[in-house]
């Protein structure tokens, strides 16, 4: 059950809003950042907030890239999967992160640090191939400039940070 506190926070902004679903994607993102990801209990909960159906919301959720239904791992890497950036790199870096990780998309790593995914275009072609990690974007990518990335964040304490 989410805290108190939050509840609280997340009401009042409910409150403002000319319509409670105007908050949905707010209150289910503030949710996943207590539970780590959308948990089935945070989607009921979020439901119940904003006065719409758990099923409503989950329609919702899934829409979205970053609304997480299953758990991921302390930084989740969106690689963009759009064609500009299939482009600027003969071969998938999608893939090569996931060989590199030893994991498919949207499995865990074994220490829990990392989950990868593929996202449509972010917006920065120009910077392609890019991703997004945890709400920080990165561009130009190499998979020698991948490793450098994956170790950097590998010593950074980092909370759940979420794109919108
Ligand atoms: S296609 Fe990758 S950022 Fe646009």
């Amino acid at each position: 059950m989410i805290p108190k506190a939050l509840r609280e926070k997340l009401q009042s902004q409910i409150n403002q809003a000319e319509n409670p679903l105007e908050q949905a994607i707010n209150v289910m993102f503030e949710v996943q950042r207590h539970y780590g990801y959308l948990t089935d209990e945070g989607l009921e909960e979020a439901a119940a907030m904003v006065g719409a159906t758990p099923l409503e919301l989950e329609e919702l959720a899934t829409f979205y890239d970053f609304i997480y239904r299953e758990p991921v791992g302390r930084f989740v890497l969106h690689v963009c999967d759009g064609v500009v950036c299939w482009m600027f790199h003969e071969g998938s870096l999608f893939d090569y992160m996931c060989r590199k990780l030893g994991v498919c998309a949207g499995e865990v790593t074994a220490d829990g640090m990392f989950t990868v995914l593929p996202t449509a275009c972010i917006g920065n072609c120009d910077e392609a191939p890019a991703m997004v990690v945890n709400g920080q974007f990165f561009g130009h990518l190499t998979p020698e400039r991948i490793d450098e990335i994956l170790e950097q964040l590998k010593t950074e304490p980092c909370d759940l940070v979420l794109c919108r």
